[in-house]
């Protein structure tokens, strides 16, 4: 076909992709639209692909063909596997390894195409600034994702890391700024920055603490977009350059509204070693004591209430409590009980995360109330029943300036008339500290696994 028309169609194509990302993307932002805006993009991104393949001006070897065709099928496959067996508390690993292998393609597109380009300052720049992010994407992608999987559990802090650090950030622009400036074409300088962007990439991330670390994997997603749209530019790539900048804006802008749920700067994360102060908590200020409840009574309590409102939180994930949850909604209804979700920005592990898994048991999303339209409501609420939730509803992030999570916007459950605790222990939530709720006149324990005493609460009500 001629060149020309072949040259028409592709960038039809990309535009139809690029069209296709953008209302994705929106889709998402609502847990009715997601999955149809998901098969939207990667429609649109399947498209982009075989247009690039298929549309190629110029003569390319069969051989190549197969391989591209082998690399497609053997990633889809294993995407395909690992994406179908996560369990949803295990989705931030698998971002972040999704994420690291982007990073890694930007590296890698680096490195093959630094040669082909010596003597062009402007591409020699692209791609010596796609190589450096897609590295430090790359390397801090994988070290999330160990710390994450429980393999590196402390964080590791080198004396005076802050200031390693940012030695070796600026070691690493100056050594990408020398090397666009000199017009060397030394494999020896390249890898050599590689491995230098490679170890920024190991050391910006170790130290951070363990509660941090979907902060810090939404600012690594955005650094993938950024080097993706470097590629973009380099190969005058318009759904590159596009999906590379819509990645990276949509990582910046998920990241600002996580450290702003979180009441933390970007700064703070990154310096900011939470976890240390963390760990002590404030054991010593804490009076009054623990009232545990049997499952009857909470049955009792719960049927002869108004207004029920259900705190999800990270244990209801872990124990996969979301369809039992949703029975006991529709009982409490049933009988005239008026029930609602109460979502903390920040519950669970993930944005988001406590809005897909109750999405999942079909719950009405009506039902689920954003912290700044719940927390009014409380003061008319008979029963808060928190299921594995901790940090969001702890007091201190408003009472104790000396905790590590003063500031962070909670849902404010003291203000209920009861409240019950669902969780197995008395063992602190991410932030590792006390949680001074448990204490309250006003609070009872409901110890055990999630799934196992809602199951037994709503087998007690079905009797009443
Ligand atoms: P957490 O504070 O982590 O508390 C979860 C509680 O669930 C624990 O205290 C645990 O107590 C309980 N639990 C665990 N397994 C359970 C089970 N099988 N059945 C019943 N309870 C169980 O959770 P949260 O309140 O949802 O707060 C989220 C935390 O993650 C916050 O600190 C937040 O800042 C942090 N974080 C979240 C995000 C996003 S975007 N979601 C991002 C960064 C950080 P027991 O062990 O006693 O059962």
């Amino acid at each position: 076909m001629d060149i020309q028309i072949l040259q028409y169609i592709k960038s039809i194509i990309y535009i139809i992709a690029s069209v296709t990302f953008v209302v994705g993307l929106k889709m998402m932002s609502n847990p009715k639209s997601a999955r149809k805006g998901n098969l939207y993009a990667a429609g649109g991104m399947t498209l982009a692909i075989l247009a690039t393949i298929f549309c190629h001006e110029g003569a390319v070897s069969p051989v190549i063909y197969v391989l591209i065709v082998a690399a497609i099928a053997i990633g889809t496959i294993i995407g395909w596997l690992t994406a179908k067996r996560v369990q949803m508390t295990k989705m931030p690993e698998l971002v972040s390894m999704f994420n690291g292998m982007g990073g890694a393609c930007a590296a890698l597109i680096g490195l093959m195409e630094f040669h082909h380009n010596i003597g062009d300052a402007a591409k020699v720049s692209t791609i010596i600034a796609g190589m450096i992010i897609g590295s430090v994407s790359f390397s801090g992608s994988i070290v999330a994702y160990l710390k994450l999987n429980g393999s590196m559990k402390k964080p590791l802090r080198l004396p005076n890391y802050n200031v390693i650090n940012t030695i070796m950030l600026i070691a690493v622009v100056v050594f990408g700024a020398w090397m666009v400036m000199s017009g060397t074409d030394s494999s020896v300088m390249l890898y050599a920055l590689f491995a230098v962007a490679l170890l920024y990439g190991i050391m910006f991330v170790v130290p951070i603490g363990g509660a941090d670390m979907p902060v810090v994997i939404s600012l690594l997603n955005s650094f993938t977009g950024l080097a993706a749209a470097f590629g973009g530019f380099l190969y005058d790539n318009k759904v590159m350059l596009t999906g590379g900048i819509l990645v990276g804006s949509a990582g910046t802008l998920l990241t600002i509204v996580m450290c702003k749920a979180m009441n933390r700067s970007l700064f703070n994360v990154i310096f900011g070693a939470f976890g240390e102060s963390a760990a002590s908590g404030s054991a010593d200020d804490v009076h009054g004591s623990i009232k545990d409840i049997s499952t009857t009574d909470v049955a009792v309590l719960m049927n002869y209430s108004k207004k029920v409102v259900i705190v999800p939180g990270y244990g209801l994930a872990v124990a996969q409590a979301q369809h039992v949850i949703h029975e006991l909604e529709m009982l409490l209804e049933e009988r005239g009980v008026e029930v609602k979700y109460a979502i903390h920005p920040v519950a669970g592990r993930m944005p988001g995360h406590m809005n897909v898994l109750l999405a999942e048991s079909n719950v009405d999303y009506g039902k689920l109330i954003e912290m700044e339209e719940i927390n009014p409501e409380f003061e008319q609420t008979d029963v808060v029943l928190v299921v594995g939730a901790n940090d969001v509803v702890n007091p201190a992030a408003k009472s104790d300036p000396s905790s590590p999570i003063y500031g962070m916007p909670i849902l404010e459950v003291d203000r209920a008339k009861h409240i019950i605790v669902n969780k197995r222990s008395m063992n602190a939530g991410y932030a590792g500290i006390e949680n001074l709720l448990f204490y309250n006149d006003k609070t009872n324990m409901f110890f055990g696994d999630a799934k196992k005493a809602l199951t037994d609460l709503v087998a007690e009500l079905k009797t009443m």
